[in-house]
């Protein structure tokens, strides 16, 4: 072998090394969910190219969502003890399985949150998040992303490679927060020129969803929250009200803002009855409550006060269907959300970035990375 000649020594070289290098690491650090409450970072085995469509990258930013810290309330059964959470993030492909045409060693991907066959009869109709084979496992069914190198299952149809030149902060908020604001929040709540659109929540998602919303030219984002750092972001972003609720008197302010009508889209961006319960009491006429958060225990649907109101409430667990459509407007800059970011560290002190993410009110965080 050492006697062929190459070519190209730099890339030969390169990919060498890389190679290499990688192919030394037995171990790497990850955040385990350990019950609920508790997560530590621990040493785990690198992982291994367990099916041919496998692939398995070299995480360089990851971030921490939501979502996670519902699994850490144990508001998510499907998620053991003993899991690396984490379903977001960018990196590196560090080794490919047989089968896996469209990724090589050295791509740089950003990982989405659901894992898509492309085959299944829900892949083939668009609905990624039921993939009778994938769906939301990663940092859930199967080991995550906030850990130093994750396994992707179904690589060619998971992963998204990463444009010349972009920039890769923007690009942690693709696996995630951008795709669900706009599918579950955007898309479900059918914002239309001239609507008005209310937004519980407002946290990444929430946000996210605002930014998403304002391609189609609302006439009106209300974004209600508890936290007033968050609403001044949400003011920053272009939100045109916001309401603080901690006086409870969110519905009140809203039905007088708009001629007691109420507001065409309410998208619940919590995740819990409170918030639902607000888009209920908040919904026009024809209008539609898009639920975005994660729900752990019951809220109630008051049909004795919406059954004659010709709305819809609609449910979705992201599909990831948009992100190829929303990276563009990434590029092309149409959104930052690059400006979610308000914090950073070192995979080492992950801790601390579940702690400061854990207390935004104190913080003032929004989307924290991860960084290897
Ligand atoms: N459907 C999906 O596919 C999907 C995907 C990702 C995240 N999620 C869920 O979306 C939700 C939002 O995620 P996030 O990362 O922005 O969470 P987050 O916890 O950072 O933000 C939630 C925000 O809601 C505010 N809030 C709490 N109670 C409120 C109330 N009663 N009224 C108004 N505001 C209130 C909080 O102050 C906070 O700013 C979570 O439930 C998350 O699990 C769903
Ligand atoms: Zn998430
Ligand atoms: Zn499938």
């Amino acid at each position: 072998m050492k006697s062929l000649i190459c070519l190209n020594p730099c890339v030969c070289a390169a990919a060498d090394v890389s190679l290499t290098n990688n192919a030394e690491v037995k171990v790497m650090k990850a955040l385990v969910y350990q019950g609920p409450g508790k997560k530590a970072v621990e040493e785990r085995p690198k992982p291994e190219i367990s099916a041919p469509t496998d692939a398995i990258v070299r995480i360089v930013k990851t971030t921490i969502c939501g979502t996670d810290l519902h699994i850490l309330k144990g508001d998510v059964p499907t998620c053991a003890p003993g899991r690396i959470l984490g379903h977001e993030g960018v990196g590196v492909i560090d080794r490919v399985g047989a089968a896996v045409t469209a990724f090589q060693v050295g791509d740089r991907v950003i990982v989405s949150c659901i894992s898509s066959c492309g085959k299944c009869d829900y892949c083939r109709r668009g609905m990624y998040s039921h993939c009778v084979n994938g769906g939301w496992i990663l940092g859930n069914k199967i080991d995550g992303t906030q850990a130093e190198f994750v396994r992707t299952p179904h690589a060619d149809t998971s992963l998204y490679h990463i444009p010349e030149g972009a920039e890769e902060d923007a690009l942690v908020m693709l696996s995630d927060i951008l795709p669900t604001g706009f599918e579950c929040g955007v898309l479900n709540g059918k914002v239309q020129p001239g609507s008005t659109v209310a937004i519980v929540g407002a946290g990444p998602i929430g946000l996210a969803a605002q930014l998403t919303a304002q391609f189609y030219s609302p006439a009106e984002i209300i974004m209600i929250d508890l936290d007033a750092n968050r609403l001044e972001v949400a003011s920053r972003f272009g939100a045109t009200r916001t309401i603080n609720n901690t006086d409870g008197k969110a519905v009140e302010k809203i039905m007088n803002m708009t001629n007691g009508l109420g507001v065409d889209t309410a998208i619940e961006a919590v995740g819990v009855p409170a918030s639902f319960i607000t888009c209920e009491d908040i919904v026009a006429p024809g209008g539609v409550i898009a639920n975005v958060g994660v729900h752990g225990v019951k809220a109630d649907l008051h049909l004795e006060r919406l059954w004659d109101r010709n709305i819809s409430v609609t449910t979705r667990l992201v599909d990831t269907v948009t992100t190829p459509m929303l990276l563009k407007t990434v590029q092309s800059r149409k959104i930052d959300p690059k400006k979610l970011i308000t914090h950073r560290f070192k995979l080492d002190k992950i801790l601390d970035a579940y702690e400061t993410f854990g207390a935004a009110a104190k913080t003032g965080a929004l989307k924290v990375i991860i960084e290897m």
